[in-house]
């Protein structure tokens, strides 16, 4: 059998002594998260969160003050003037080839909801261990979902990092399952996000010239996954990391960030900050998106540094079908037709929605699903 780097990590470390397993399992079971070892006093990163891939070791410089800044796209008047809109279409179509990412402002969700989201989410994770425990489950046909490290299992080392997570759609989870601290903010923010959206969708589908409806038709945006992450202060912020170098599994992903940063994309191998700006979203096109505009638009790798000041707080809004929908997990998608041809040849096969999830689940933060489904 050829050993997988899991594997041939846990060989290693127990001839060292170390026994990671029980170290992970019993963090894990204390149903807690990284705020609990904060609460707790910690003063050292327990060696489960060793990261090989922190920004000192990675080989890349990280530079703050880049020649590169990530494209802002103003959204003012896309709904009334079609010449605005145009030129909305022409920056996004831009922003999705070279960068993958880019931030938008004048997007109709007021600011004083994003703030207001951010706060529930600090209040759901630093209200008294002992509720947070009660919500704590990898069990993920459940709608309402708290866990520490989506793939603990799975991943060579932890990250940094807690997450509340819904599954809003299709069917959103019954308000006495939502934690009471955030109920109401969370549910006005996600009818909002699902309606910004259903709006890029379309403007997405205009940059690639095809029918404004066509991602809409396709169901892509039907499935919301969320998740409010919370990134304790770190003791020893240079050993470990708020989030590993990843690319996103959805079609889009909307990012609300607090005004902390730490967000970095991988742009022409150079690591570039994402700056926060107050009252603008961080949009991202996904795994599922590059696969089906057949590498047109550009899944890239992000990763969120440790911190010693904090807690940082974000809330990504995964837009991808729905996990518990057996009509969506029999959904097959590929390249799309109109955008293939002689020159351009399919480079990914069709693949069912399940098959891809199946896919998503086995693996570790770090692993793009992409080249499992190249032809
Ligand atoms: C993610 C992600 C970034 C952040 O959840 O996939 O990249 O700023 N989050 O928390
Ligand atoms: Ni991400």
């Amino acid at each position: 059998m050829v050993a997988t780097s899991t594997d041939e990590l846990e060989a290693a470390t127990v001839v060292s002594g170390y026994d990671r397993k029980s170290e992970v399992k019993a963090f894990d079971e204390s149903k807690v998260g990284v705020q609990g070892l904060v609460e707790n006093g910690v003063k050292k990163v327990p060696r489960m969160f060793y990261s090989r891939s922190t920004h000192l070791s990675d080989g890349l410089t990280s530079e703050s003050n880049s020649k590169f800044s990530i494209p802002t796209i103003d959204l003012t008047g896309i709904h009334g003037d079609p010449i605005m809109r145009d030129d909305v279409v022409g920056k996004l179509r831009y922003a999705c080839e070279k960068w993958g990412f880019f931030q938008v402002i004048n997007h109709g969700i007021p600011t004083h909801v994003l703030d207001e989201m951010i706060k529930g989410t600090v209040m759901f994770h630093e209200q008294d261990a002992k509720v947070r425990k009660e919500y704590y489950t990898r069990d993920m046909s459940r709608k309402v979902v708290y866990l520490s490290n989506f793939s603990l299992f799975q991943d060579p080392s932890a990250d940094w990092r807690d997450s509340l997570g819904f599954f809003w759609a299709p069917g959103p989870p019954k308000d006495e399952d939502l934690p009471q601290v955030c109920r109401d903010i969370v549910k006005e923010y996600s009818t909002k996000v699902m309606s910004l959206a259903s709006t890029l969708f379309e403007l997405v589908s205009e940059a690639l010239g095809l029918d404004r409806f066509h991602f809409k038709e396709m169901g892509c945006d039907e499935g919301l996954l969320q998740l409010c992450h919370y990134y304790p202060p770190c003791p020893e912020p240079e050993l470990t990391m708020g989030t590993s170098p990843h690319t996103d599994s959805s079609f889009m992903t909307i990012l609300l960030q607090d005004q902390k940063g730490g967000l970095q994309i991988l742009h022409e191998n150079q690591w570039i900050d994402v700056p926060p700006i107050h009252g603008a979203l961080v949009v991202n096109i996904g795994d599922l998106l590059q696969l089906v505009t057949n590498d047109k638009f550009i899944s890239v790798q992000h990763r969120v540094l440790a911190n010693h000041a904090g807690p940082r707080t974000s809330i990504a809004s995964f837009f991808r079908y729905g996990d518990q929908s057996p009509e969506a997990l029999s959904k097959v998608f590929g390249p799309i037709k109109e955008l293939l041809s002689e020159e351009n040849p399919p480079v990914y096969r069709e693949t069912s929605f399940r098959d891809y999830l199946k896919h998503q689940y086995s693996k570790s933060i770090g692993a793009s699903s992409l080249p499992f489904f190249k032809l």
